[in-house]
């Protein structure tokens, strides 16, 4: 019988398979510090992701290629102390586990310890399938990450759509069906069309989360910033903003700037 949105007191990836079994969907949103994280677990969302977007989100840079593994960790460590009930997957970044699988494997072993993370997600198929093997040899739960893949932008030139030749798409197939033989208890999905998306999500058993992968997956991920509308400049198709903060926050902080020159604030209440 569908079970759907039960109040699940902490969320494990064996609760992730319960709820694709059970037809319940998946939420999950990134969060790189204390304060919004706190907010994102209150709220209920399934996963949180200390995604490497944080490059771009956090650090400015252009891609996601220049975040490092010391930075990944602070960003979790600073999640994890958030959180009461999400599980907490930490993005493995460009350069940490590419090498060869034992240095996957180190890698894998400082997030688990130093930022206390529930898992990690690395990028890519059947080529660092030795890493994802040893890694999850050591117990450390893996995500997939298949489809549009960031840390690759330099490979591939562009951001649009991945997968739309059937070649491509038959590999994505076989990718997640490997990823899941391999042991991975989820994968996510980016940016590939919404019927392939789908066809994958009916080819494995572990849950799919899509970003810009259409309805028929089993859960969806967006980054915060974005989807609260605090970034501006980048306007996917797939992207809903559920707040214009950008907007918010600019005026927000312009009347505080007025009031401090007017001498409207602090008044007579908000001193000592
Ligand atoms: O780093 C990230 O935010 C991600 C999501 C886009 C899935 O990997």
């Amino acid at each position: 019988m569908l079970d759907s949105n039960k109040d699940y007191k902490k969320i494990t990836t064996n609760t992730l398979q319960e709820m694709k079994n059970n037809g319940e969907k998946i939420s999950m949103l990134t969060a790189y510090d204390y304060t919004l994280a706190k907010i994102v677990d209150g709220a209920g969302i399934d996963i949180i992701l200390v995604g490497d977007s944080a490059s771009n989100v956090m650090a400015g840079h252009e891609t996601t290629l220049p975040i490092t593994l010391n930075e990944m960790i602070y960003h979790a460590a600073s999640v994890v102390r958030a959180v009461d009930r999400c599980l907490v997957v930490v993005d493995m970044p460009f350069g940490s586990y590419q090498g060869n699988s034992l240095e996957a494997l180190s890698s894998a072993i400082r997030i688990m310890k130093e930022s206390g993370g529930h898992s990690v997600k690395l990028e890519g198929g059947s080529e660092i399938i030795e890493s994802i093997q040893r890694i999850l040899t050591a117990g450390i739960p893996v995500m997939g990450h298949l489809g549009l893949t960031p840390q690759s932008i330099y490979k591939f030139g562009t951001y649009t759509v991945r997968a739309k030749e059937e070649e491509e798409a038959e590999k994505l197939i076989s990718d997640a069906k490997i990823l899941e033989e391999t042991g991975c208890f989820s994968i996510v999905l980016e940016k590939v069309p919404a019927k392939l998306a789908k066809r994958v999500a009916e080819s494995v058993s572990i849950p799919i989360i899509g970003i810009g992968a259409g309805a028929d997956v089993d859960g969806q991920v967006l980054v915060l910033h974005d989807m609260l509308g605090m970034t501006h400049e980048f306007n996917p198709r797939f992207l809903r903003r559920y707040l214009n903060l950008y907007k918010d926050i600019t005026g927000a902080v312009k009347k505080y700037a007025s009031d401090v020159k007017t001498k409207e604030f602090p008044n007579e209440k908000e001193q000592y």
